[in-house]
């Protein structure tokens, strides 16, 4: 069996970033990802006045010197985000509390998504937002400063718009009480913790709950391992599960927050053959484990709106499992995929299409049937790293052609991902 480990979890590194620049006192980060989202948001915070030393793939201690929670300095030029959601996101809720104007953008890709779903909740703090091109789009210019506390419902189940409010909050001074439809992955909640800050979330009736009511002056700095990037892992998963890697693989080290591995639990209903080293999970860590993959046999599954956000980045690869699987799938309540760095139910049904694979585009899902003919054709990534990853993969399978343009891109989360692949693939014999 092949051993091998993924480069560190994109979430929780670009969460890392940010929380150390505003931390009193020195960080310690280790295992960083250095994939182009990240640099991204780091590039933002040294515009802003952070020392953050360069950080590439061997994965070694970064020591970041926070500047306190409200120490950044207004920078000289325009913070461009480039391809990160969660980069551009995040910095507007930590920009929304300082008192300065700054504008935020993004490139092409990110032009193209919605942001007045943290614009809204942060204009109710406080914070002043002029759309300088298209309605609900950045760039955005941002005047924050004196916010006032917030008790909001967001409409959406999404880790970025909560994670932009608590920022706010904690860096404006002010309590954010917030309730989701459903629970969104929590590393924020976990690095606060971290950092020294009590934060409490709970179930209450339909809805999750989080507040954070007594935002401290000043926060500690971390000293944090980042885990294994658990949706990079599942793309190398999927390899082995469809026997592209003789022998099957393990990947260590992979971060295995619950509110993250909500693939497991469909992978096995699909008959899927994977296992995982048994493993604590501690009160606020991240939880750790190995996690294996062999060839296997797959049936067809439904996936509804309950399980969508604990795997919300995985669908990309549920797709190209499904289209290898016996019977159909039916994936639905999954809307936001439309959202994401394309428009993934719209780009997945149609590369699946184009490589000979059944599939319909529905309003908040997709329906896969899946076969086990060889696939060929040619399919574009939309400049969208999960959709260059999965159908390199799909591709990567014996008998399977598939030519992707735009494949590069999947350095936004996994730099070195296509050698990795030749590298898994080139052992079979
Ligand atoms: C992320 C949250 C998710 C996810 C994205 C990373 C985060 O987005 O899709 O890849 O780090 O907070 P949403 O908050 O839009 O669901």
């Amino acid at each position: 069996m092949r051993r091998i480990q993924v480069p560190g979890d994109k979430s929780v590194t670009q969460r890392a970033l940010i929380f150390a620049s505003l931390a009193s006192g020195e960080s310690r980060l280790r295992g960083l990802l250095p994939g182009e989202d990240p640099q991204a948001t780091a590039g933002a915070l040294r515009a802003l006045g952070v020392d953050i030393p360069p950080f590439g793939e061997d994965g070694g201690e970064v020591r970041i010197q926070g500047v306190g929670l409200r120490g950044l300095q207004a920078p000289s030029d325009v913070l461009d985000l480039e391809n990160s959601g969660t980069g551009a996101r995040l910095m507007l809720g930590v920009l929304a509390g300082q008192a300065m104007t700054v504008t935020v953008t993004g490139d092409a890709s990110l032009r193209s998504r919605p942001m007045r779903r943290v614009t809204a909740p942060l204009s109710k703090m406080g914070a002043i937002f002029r759309e300088m091109g298209e309605p609900d789009r950045l760039p955005l210019e941002l005047t924050g400063g004196s916010l006032v506390s917030l008790d909001y419902d967001s409409p959406v189940a999404s880790a970025q718009v909560k994670s932009a409010l608590l920022l706010a909050g904690l860096v404006g001074g002010v309590s954010v009480v917030l309730s989701e439809p459903h629970r969104s992955r929590d590393h924020t909640e976990r690095m606060l913790g971290m950092c020294g800050v009590g934060v409490d979330s709970h179930q209450e009736g339909d809805v999750w709950r989080i507040e954070l009511r007594d935002p401290p002056e000043r926060i500690a700095p971390l000293d944090l391992e980042v885990p294994g990037d658990f949706s990079s892992a599942t793309f190398l998963l999927a390899l082995a599960i469809l026997g592209g890697v003789e022998g099957g693989l393990e990947i260590d080290r992979v971060g295995m927050n619950p509110t993250r591995r909500g693939l497991l639990q469909v992978l096995g209903r699909m008959g899927a053959n994977v296992g995982a080293d048994p493993f604590e999970e501690e009160d606020g860590k991240e939880p750790l484990s190995s996690l294996r993959g062999l060839p296997s046999k797959l049936v067809g599954t439904n996936v509804g709106a309950d399980e969508v956000p604990g795997m919300i980045d995985e669908f990309p690869v549920l797709a190209i499992l499904a289209a290898r699987a016996e019977g159909v799938t039916r994936i639905t309540g999954a809307g936001e995929l439309r959202l994401k760095e394309s428009d993934r139910i719209q780009v997945l049904a149609e590369n699946l299409r184009a490589v000979g694979v059944r599939a319909e585009e529905l309003s908040d899902g997709l329906e896969i049937e899946g076969g086990d003919h060889p696939l060929t054709g040619r399919v574009s990534s939309h400049h969208d790293h999960r959709i260059a990853m999965a159908f390199g993969v799909l591709g990567a399978l014996p008998g399977n052609h598939i030519e992707i343009d735009g494949a590069d891109v999947a350095d936004v989360s996994f730099p070195g991902f296509e050698g990795l692949l030749e590298d898994l693939t080139a052992a079979r014999t």
